[in-house]
Formats: C-alpha cells, structure tokens, sequence
C-alpha cells in the first residue's frame, strides 16, 4: 500500500464561549476519527486546530462581561483544551492566532497579496457613533430587519430570518454601547480583489468533483453572480496590525488572518519537533492530501476565500 501524507485542518473555534455538541459532532470528532484512520493505515498526518481569537465575537462577549478581549480569549483557550483532552481528541497542535508568529505570518500574508495586486485600497460606508468617537463594527449596531421586521436585527445578520445585512438596512439602526442612531461615513480599507481571481477561482473549484454535493452547490451559488471585492479590514483594536504606517486605528479582519492560522499552526508544530521546514511537505507536494472539517457557516470562506487567497499569495 502507498503511504501519503494527510493534513487534516479543523475550523478554529471562536474563543468565545464553550463548545457545544453541534461543534463536537459537526466538526471535531469527524476529524478525530479520520485522523486515527489514516494514522492506522499508515499515513503520515499533520493534524491542526487552533482558537480564534480575534475580532468581535470576543469583542462583544468581553463587552458584556465586563472584562477585556484578552481575558476572555485565554479563558475559553483553556476551557476547549480541556473539552479536547476530557474528549480524547488529539490534535498534533492547537495554536493561537494571538500567537505573535501568527501575526507574523497574517502580516506577510497581507503584504505579499498587496504587493502582487491582489490587495488594494479603498474607502467604504460604515456606521459611526458620534457618542462613542469611532467607527462600530456591523456586530455593534442593531435594528429592526427590513425583511422580517424583526426589532433586534444585528448590523451583519438577522439572527431571525438569517439574512445576511448591511448595518444600512436596519430601520432605526443604534450603537448597542451608546444607544445613539449611528451616522454613516466614509472610511479607508484594504480589500481582497476576488474578482482579479474569479477565472482560475472557477476552473479550479469545477476539477473538486470530490467535494461534498452541497459544499459544491453553495460554492457554484455564491460565484454565478460573479465574484466583487471584499474588505479585510476593520475599524476595531482588537486583532492583527496592518503592517503600514497610518493604519493605527485599524486591524486585519477576524477572518483573513483566522485562515491563515491553519499554516502558523503547521509552522510550529514543525519548529516544536525540529523539523522547521515539515510542514512545506503537506502545502506543497503534490501527492499531499489536505482535509477540512468545517461547519456549514464556514463554507464561503473554505472553498472561495481561502483558496483565492492561497493563488494570490502564489
Ligand atoms: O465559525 C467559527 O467558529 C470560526 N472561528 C471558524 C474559523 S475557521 C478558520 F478560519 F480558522
Ligand atoms: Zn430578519
């Protein structure tokens, strides 16, 4: 028997809150069993996982409870560790992305996709609360949903009806922290142009005939209306710095850096067994088999963000 090697990847948890069935059976034991499989038979495995960390689902929690984004990160860290242990899953790492070398990597990851055009600057619309003197998140307004009327819609997503939304859509949109009708103004961005990518993106995603059926409807849904640029960055202090002066004030959005933690995670693990140059084998050689456990939230930004992202940065 041919013996390959297998990089098995599980969704970061959001360092949030505890995790529940849903995320164990949907995601973490599916793995786990996968992994002892592949490891009987042979197979040579890499298996990451990590705590997401960033951004403002800890944000909104630390907000609530009174404690900082840190504080509140470091508590759940511990917490799933132990879930995990008490489970007898065994990942070969479960990073950070507070981890400084996965800022490292966001931020090379940033730069090197800007540099080659992929990220560009740009202004958009977002709600400020003139009370609070900053922009808010979309998380951070809340609002009657045009749609279902609703009255606790959130800036992002009505949590009643599920769809998705601009904090413009919400009728009497307010800041959840200051109560205040937020105004909306202009402000700078960096954002990933998808669009310069669609046509590899495409040809690409038609040769995953092994993807699983609705994993490939939703993805086939989400490109048919083409693909637009999407910012990655936020008006927020708690996340990855923008590596360039005048970006103080902003950071790198949750999402693009929490991806990119599947590789920190790789990276390390190989440094902590003395083989700092493991984990190329598992990105680059061409045999390699690489496995997402995902949720079905997470799907967009699997099969199309992750992947653009990896061709940008080549
Ligand atoms: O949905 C979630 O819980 C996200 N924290 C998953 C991130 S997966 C990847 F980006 F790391
Ligand atoms: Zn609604």
């Amino acid at each position: 028997m041919v013996h390959i090697k297998v990089l098995i990847n599980c969704a970061l948890p959001y360092a949030n809150g505890p995790l529940h069935i849903g995320h164990i059976a949907g995601a973490y034991l599916g793995a786990d069993v996968f992994a002892r499989y592949n490891r009987l038979i042979g197979n040579q495995v890499l298996y990451v996982s990590g705590s997401d960390e960033y951004g403002t689902p800890i944000t909104v929690r630390a907000e609530k409870e009174g404690k900082t984004p840190r504080e509140i990160a470091d508590r759940y860290y511990e917490e799933h560790l132990e879930t995990f242990r008490n489970l007898n899953i065994n990942f070969d790492i479960f990073m950070r992305t507070t981890w400084p070398e996965h800022s490292d990597n966001a931020q090379d990851f940033f730069l090197k996709l800007l540099n080659a055009g992929y990220i560009e600057k740009g202004t958009m619309i977002a709600p400020y609360c003139r009370k609070i003197g900053r922009f808010m998140p979309d998380r951070y307004i809340e609002g009657t949903c045009p749609y279902c009327h609703y009255p606790k819609a959130r800036g992002d997503q009505c949590d009643n009806c599920g769809r998705t939304l601009d904090p413009q859509d919400l009728i009497d949109p307010k800041c959840i922290l200051s109560g205040e009708t937020p105004e909306f103004r202009e402000t700078d961005h960096f954002f990933l142009r998808l669009d310069l990518l669609e046509d590899r993106l495409k040809e690409w995603i038609s040769t995953r005939s092994f993807w699983k059926p609705n994993v490939v409807a939703y993805t086939q849904n989400f490109i048919s209306g083409g693909l637009k640029r999407r910012p990655i960055t936020r008006d927020i202090d708690w996340g990855v710095r923008i590596p360039l002066q005048g970006y103080e004030t902003k950071r790198i959005y949750v999402w693009f850096e929490a991806l990119i933690g599947y590789i920190t995670g790789a990276k390390e693990y190989s440094k902590r067994i003395g083989n700092p140059d493991l984990w190329k084998e598992f990105y680059f050689d061409p045999e390699a088999r690489n496995y997402y456990f995902i949720g079905k939230d997470n799907i967009p930004f699997h099969a199309i963000i992750w992947p653009a992202m990896l061709m940008g940065y080549g």
